[in-house]
């Protein structure tokens, strides 16, 4: 039986407007963990939708950069592709293009997968990696304090995609992944280590989605078809941030107006 998830739906009506929210959530996860336990682990994911929050976290003329706790943070990734860190499909090279290269982040801080090895390789090595950064003991799985998702239009999260093995991957918290329907390999979280986000956020935006949207979060199960639908935070909190866009076909939002820039709606559901 899956853990029943409380899913907080944030809705800006414009991508920006989502970007800024999701900076939002950046600064304030990270400055609370930092807070409470002197440092802030967050696991970014790649792809566009992250970029526009990249952009605005190291923009010194907006209000995120100087909230992050910079020198606390370490920075991880929940996939990557199987290309080197240079490579334009790389996930690193849009994060250090679009934020690491402008804020003072050391490279100690930056824990890139390692696409441009063998998958398994990369995958074990990026495991040893968080078994160090995390002190893992056994068969624990890191927690880190804020995971931030991304969604495709089939529904695949991190480097989850449908009807491939990672999916089914429960005793490891990194693997390679075979990606058939793309013809490639993927290094990417999985599910227990996403899971186990103090914080797990997916940030989804535009028209093209709105139909994944709803099939995902208001759909039948079928995780399989749809691997979003696998993660259910151990903390039975979940949060969308989404731009009208996205959640145009969801039914808890029909009706509630968020016509002025800047509002959000905000609705809730439960996933059984
Ligand atoms: C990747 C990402 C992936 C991404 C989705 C959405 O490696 O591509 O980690 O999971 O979040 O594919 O991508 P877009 O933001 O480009 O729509």
């Amino acid at each position: 039986m899956a853990r029943a998830v409380k899913v907080t739906i944030r809705v800006w009506p414009t991508a920006a407007e989502v970007a800024a929210g999701a900076a939002e959530l950046f600064a304030s996860v990270v400055g609370a963990a930092v807070a409470a336990r002197g440092a802030a682990r967050v696991a970014v994911s790649g792809g566009t939708t992250p970029k526009a929050m990249f952009a605005l976290l190291a923009d010194r003329s907006k209000p995120y950069f100087a909230r992050v706790p910079w020198q606390r943070l370490h920075l991880f990734w929940v996939d990557e592709r199987c290309v080197p860190p240079t490579d334009a499909e790389s996930n690193y090279r849009m994060t250090d293009e679009a934020m690491l290269s402008k804020v003072p982040l050391a490279a100690v801080q930056i824990h890139r997968m390692e696409g441009e090895l063998e998958p398994e390789i990369a995958a074990a090595r990026y495991e040893a990696t968080l078994r160090t950064e995390f002190s893992l003991e056994g068969a624990e799985t890191p927690a880190f304090d804020l995971v931030l998702l991304g969604m495709g239009e089939d529904g695949h999260t991190a480097s989850l995609f449908p009807h491939t093995a990672a999916l089914h991957e429960m005793g490891r918290i990194v693997v390679a992944n075979h990606v058939a329907q793309k013809e490639t390999w993927r290094v990417t979280l999985t599910v227990p280590a996403i899971e186990m986000g103090r914080e797990v956020a997916f940030l989804i935006e535009g028209a093209a989605k709105a139909q994944t949207v709803q099939d995902v979060f208001c759909g039948a199960y079928d995780a399989e078809a749809k691997p979003a639908q696998l993660i259910r935070p151990k903390n039975g909190r979940l949060t969308l941030l989404l731009d009208a866009a996205a959640a145009a076909k969801l039914p808890q939002l029909a009706g509630a107006d968020c016509a002025e820039p800047g509002s959000t709606r905000v609705a809730t559901l439960e996933l059984k």
